[in-house]
């Protein structure tokens, strides 16, 4: 089978490139299943009852969140009966929404999704290993789950990385968020996990993290700010990977970059 993860959609422009070529990357790679991560959806800053439907209408399976997840207050009321949206597994007891779902995908396999945020350089949440051992054990790869796809949304690289080898063997797919810069490093781990550190963002390029240069700019050279971070409105490159998993061992067989549109080197996979 398989499976694309899209990384953090930045506002507007990284909305429209999502809604306008995703369903056609289904049709045209013969996904079976589709995660985005919308943490940044709804103006940079969390995502709205609309905007999931929006991204689930395009063709998204289902949909990560981060340290944004909450940023749109109404998200507190409405993941509760979106059961496509995750928010990280290690929040408190009794936040609101799930960090894990049971997902069917085109081809009837079972998909795990997890969502787990790091703690290095982050506000911390609970331990993300013991978290991710837990959601793990509940829903094994090869069991109850045909493919396990992980995203650990975290800011250190190493922290990261560290996941990956944890789960290695035990996930289809490990991709890192939040940093919103794809890096090099797709890889199948030893005993065939795919990874990621990061996959990038779905937005603009030309700015600061997917948000207008100016302010952050700003706030860098004279250490006060002087207005919102809005969302920098360029056309958006659409950046993720694509993974083929083994439908017996839910292993990964491949793991390609795919980079459309705006700024970056564009990228497509080679199947
Ligand atoms: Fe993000
Ligand atoms: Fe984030």
């Amino acid at each position: 089978m398989r499976v694309m993860f899209l990384g953090d959609v930045v506002g507007r422009s990284g909305r429209r490139i999502v809604v306008e070529r995703l369903p056609g990357l289904i049709v045209d790679l013969a996904l079976d299943f589709v995660v985005v991560n919308g943490e940044n959806a709804a103006g940079g800053f969390g995502i709205t009852e609309e905007i999931a439907r929006d991204l689930i209408d395009a063709g998204a399976d289902a949909i990560t969140l981060g340290n944004h997840a909450f940023d749109q207050r109404e998200a507190l009321v409405f993941i509760e009966r979106q059961p496509k949206l995750l928010r990280p597994v290690n929040y408190p007891a009794g936040t609101p929404g799930r960090g894990a779902g049971l997902y069917m995908a085109r081809n009837g396999a079972r998909v795990l999704v997890v969502n787990v945020m790091g703690r290095i350089y982050m506000d911390p949440l609970d331990d993300p290993f013991a978290a991710m051992e837990r959601e793990i054990a509940a829903c094994p790869l090869g069991e109850q789950a045909d493919a396990v796809i992980v995203d650990v949304h975290a800011e250190a690289t190493s922290e990261k990385q560290a996941m990956g080898h944890l789960l290695d063997g035990r996930a289809s797919l490990v991709v890192g968020t939040h940093t919103h810069v794809p890096t090099a490093d797709h890889q199948i781990l030893p005993h065939g996990t795919a990874f990621q550190s990061d996959v990038g963002m779905c937005g603009d390029y030309d700015g600061v993290i997917g948000m207008d240069k100016d302010e952050p700019l700003h706030r860098f050279t004279t250490k006060i700010g002087r207005a919102r971070f809005e969302p920098a409105n360029g056309e958006a490159t659409l950046c993720g990977v694509v993974v083929d998993v083994d439908e017996v061992s839910g292993l990964a067989t491949t793991i390609e970059p795919i980079r459309l549109g705006g700024r970056l080197a564009p990228a497509m996979p080679r199947f």
